[in-house]
């Protein structure tokens, strides 16, 4: 049969009921403090974040944005580098930076010295700006000075919530394996109670990560099927384009199951599959959470040579550039066996999920940026065509684009129009954006946003971090301790290596 290109069958948002989700302005004065703003995270991510939110007149009017470092940068200086991350933005305002910029301020402190005098800093600032002792205090620093930037800020009574309240927002990575995370846990918890830290996952503030439990439980009709005995398999893909950029000596040794698995993967699987909280609140979600982590299946140490595949990106060529390979990245090991891609076959035990496998893949330098999950639907269970059709009768699937493309697909079969009984595939289209006139919030400023409400249900709970780590932990040992399991080398710009094929259906068919 002639191949049809499938149409594309859009669906129309029904409202435009949209607006009514802008955020409300915030009214509780804050001072958000900074801990390396001198960095890539504060320049290319938070400023921008934070700025569109004051544009957008969501940040409150008594308000300090304070870059802290190491670094002897002024107040101007400050100011200055910011402007310019942000100046060249669509969303740009002079009048918006006008307003924001006296707000902006600089202290220099070493992350292992004394508090003391920055915690005097806050107290001027704060009386000069009314800030009512509210602080957030972001670490976008190496993991490394976590645990002396949490003891500086306890020693010097700034966890304390006496005057206010004192929030605690760390990035990714939560340690490198179960005992570091529990260890760095417990140094947290030295100074700050549960309520007060917040573990970021930008994965879980991308608007359509936050779609995967609207669809799953806003409607009645994909639930009834989301379950074994309609799907065949999840697949879970995180590609990227990218290498590893500035980060190599950070990633050179943590790697792609550590960076993705332990955290964003194990999100996006948690949300594809876990049962409906009673209410959409912090702890009720993170609890339906943490059981799917405790329902994994273990992997024994036969499992890591069966249902895991790992790679590492040779020279190649990506949108007609030429790429290096990684080991010859800056930073790099010469010899490193890092894994810069892994794809995983992992089974849930649980009534829900017995026996259905959740393929986990992600990489970096693959053909293309690409974030989605399938749903696999079963073949029909008897094909009455027989003898009629010349074709297989194709399993539906429901795709959820989660980046760039932010969308989701149902395929299905129709009959072609014509004489004869002939099949044809076709898609029925919701573009995410469809229908929808208000700005979308970026991941960091709904991570900010929050983080600013004191709402954590977009947060990882410790509890959750550990379980990963627990499932995690053997698997990396089994790698790290076994010299023939060393990654596959794949071209740069190829969808990984060959030995990963069977793990998903052919992409480039995507
Ligand atoms: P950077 O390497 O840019 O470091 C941030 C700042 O920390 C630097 O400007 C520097 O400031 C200080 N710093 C750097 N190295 C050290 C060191 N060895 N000891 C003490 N201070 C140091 O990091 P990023 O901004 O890229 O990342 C910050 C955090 O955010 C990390 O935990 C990272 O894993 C996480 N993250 C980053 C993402 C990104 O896109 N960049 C994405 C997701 C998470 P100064 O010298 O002035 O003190
Ligand atoms: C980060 C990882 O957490 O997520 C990076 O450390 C990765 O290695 C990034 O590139 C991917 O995020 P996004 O939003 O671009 O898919």
């Amino acid at each position: 049969m002639p191949e049809i290109p499938p149409p594309q069958t859009e669906i129309r948002s029904a409202t435009t009921a949209h607006m009514s989700c802008r955020p409300d302005p915030l009214q509780e004065p804050v001072a958000i403090v900074i801990f390396g703003a001198t960095g890539d995270l504060t320049s290319r991510k938070l400023f921008p974040a934070l700025f569109s939110l004051f544009a957008g007149e969501v940040l409150p009017q008594r308000l300090a944005i304070i870059g802290v470092g190491r670094s002897s940068w002024s107040d101007a200086a400050f100011r200055e580098h910011m402007h310019n991350q942000v100046a060249g933005n669509a969303s740009y305002s002079a009048a918006a930076w006008e307003t924001l910029a006296p707000r902006l301020r600089y202290i220099q402190q070493e992350y292992t010295g004394d508090y003391a005098p920055l915690a005097q800093r806050l107290e001027e600032i704060d009386a000069e700006l009314g800030l009512e002792g509210n602080r957030l205090f972001y670490l976008a620093v190496p993991p490394t000075v976590y645990i002396p930037i949490a003891d500086g800020l306890g020693a010097s009574g700034l966890a304390a919530e006496d005057h206010g309240w004192s929030r605690f927002v760390v990035e990714k990575p939560f340690g490198r394996d179960l005992a570091s995370a529990e260890s760095l846990d417990a140094s947290l918890h030295t100074h700050f109670a549960e309520h007060q830290i917040f573990r970021i996952d930008h994965y879980l503030a991308k608007e359509t990560v936050q779609n995967i439990l609207m669809l799953r439980f806003a409607n009645t009709i994909f639930e009834p099927v989301w379950n074994r005995r309609y799907v065949d398999s999840v697949q879970i893909l995180a590609a990227e384009s990218i290498g590893v950029g500035h980060r190599a000596g950070y990633y050179d040794s943590f790697g792609v199951l550590r960076d993705m698995f332990q955290n964003h993967m194990m999100q996006l699987l948690s949300l594809c599959a876990m049962e409906p909280p009673s209410h959409f609140e912090a702890d009720r979600v993170r609890d339906e959470k943490t059981k799917i982590y405790r329902s994994l299946r273990p992997f024994h140490p036969q499992r890591v040579q069966s249902d895991l595949v790992l790679g590492q990106y040779a020279a190649g060529e990506i949108d007609g550039a030429a790429v290096p390979a990684y080991r010859t990245e800056r930073g790099v090991a010469k010899d490193s066996q890092t894994p810069t891609f892994a794809a995983m076959r992992l089974y849930i035990d649980n009534w829900r999920w017995q026996g259905v496998p959740f393929y986990l893949v992600s990489g970096k330098r693959l053909a293309a940026k690409r974030t989605e999950i399938r749903i696999q639907f079963k073949h029909v269970p008897y094909s009455l065509f027989r003898g009629v059709l010349s074709e297989d009768i194709a399993a539906n699937s429901l795709v959820l684009g989660i980046q760039p493309r932010e969308e989701v697909s149902l395929e299905f079969q129709t009959k072609s129009p014509g004489a004869k009984m002939c099949l044809r595939p076709v898609q029925m289209h919701f573009d995410y954006h469809h229908g929808t006139a208000g700005p979308v919030l970026e991941a960091y400023e709904k991570v900010l946003l929050d983080c600013l409400l004191g709402d954590q249900t977009l947060f990882w709970r410790q509890d959750g971090v550990e379980l990963c780590w627990g499932f995690l932990d053997p698997i990396l040992q089994g790698c790290e301790n076994d010299p023939g399991k060393q990654p596959h080398l794949y071209t740069a710009g190829s969808w990984g290596p060959e030995a990963a094929e069977g793990f998903l259906p052919p992409w480039e068919k995507r």
